[in-house]
């Protein structure tokens, strides 16, 4: 499962790009809104930071906006994608941009059957919001693991992405069910390594290492000066 980050902020994306683990990135209009920044600029440089996509979200509702919309994002940087919210203009708009070989992500999709469509119009990528669901007392695991189902048994090429994800059990499970991606804010990216026995484990080891290092005898130099 590949991991995304769900921001805009650039310091974030780059300390995300510094672990090694980071895959792409999505934005939404709240997201690049916050940043509170030239609006392409700012694209441009979350694309450069990335080596992999960076779904950038349209708005309106206007089917021939929405496809302009599109192209405008492609000429952004070759791994931009197009984000569209499922609606049946949008669906219309991913159908027309994916005949062309453009990337659509799919976005707020809230039932199995507003993924089947947005498969069946080629999309890219799906976004199933997990977190928004529960917010409404409605399991949202269960929406990815019925989407996760249903695409294998309909061989949909289309990914799914795991959306809306608030604590590292939601990005744990969405691997257990076989999303192809998990996007999260920055504060569950950085709880997915957090562990306290890791803590406490690193700081015996060091502190026992610098005990002993006198009577080690000669070391590596990268050893002696660690
Ligand atoms: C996904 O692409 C969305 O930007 C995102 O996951 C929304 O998450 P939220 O419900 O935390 O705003």
């Amino acid at each position: 499962m590949r991991i995304f980050l769900d921001t805009a902020n650039l310091d974030e994306i780059r300390e995300g790009a510094r672990w090694g683990v980071l895959s792409g990135v999505t934005t939404n209009p709240s997201l690049i809104g916050k940043e509170e920044q030239g609006f392409l600029p700012l694209a441009k440089e979350i694309c450069s930071l990335v080596d992999g996509d960076v779904s950038i979200e349209t708005s309106g509702n206007d089917t021939e906006s929405l496809v302009r919309q599109g192209h405008d994002i492609m000429q952004i940087a070759d791994n931009a994608v197009v984000k569209i919210a499922l609606t049946p203009n949008g669906l219309a708009a991913t159908r027309r941009l994916a005949d062309e070989g453009i990337k659509v992500n799919v976005t707020l999709c809230f039932s199995p059957t507003q993924a089947i469509l947005a498969a069946e119009t080629g999309a890219y990528i799906i976004s199933p919001f997990v977190g928004r669901l529960d917010d409404v007392a409605t399991d949202g695991l269960r929406l990815l693991s019925d989407i996760c189902e249903i695409y294998a048994a309909q061989g949909y090429a289309t990914q799914v992405l795991a959306a809306s994800l608030r604590h590292p059990i939601h990005v744990a499970e969405a691997a257990r069910m076989g999303a192809d991606i998990a996007t999260m804010p920055f504060k569950v990216f950085e709880a997915l390594v957090k562990h306290p026995l890791t803590d406490a484990g690193f700081k015996k080891f060091s502190d026992d290492w610098e005990k002993a290092k006198p009577h080690l005898g000669e070391l590596p130099p990268s050893m002696q000066e660690a």
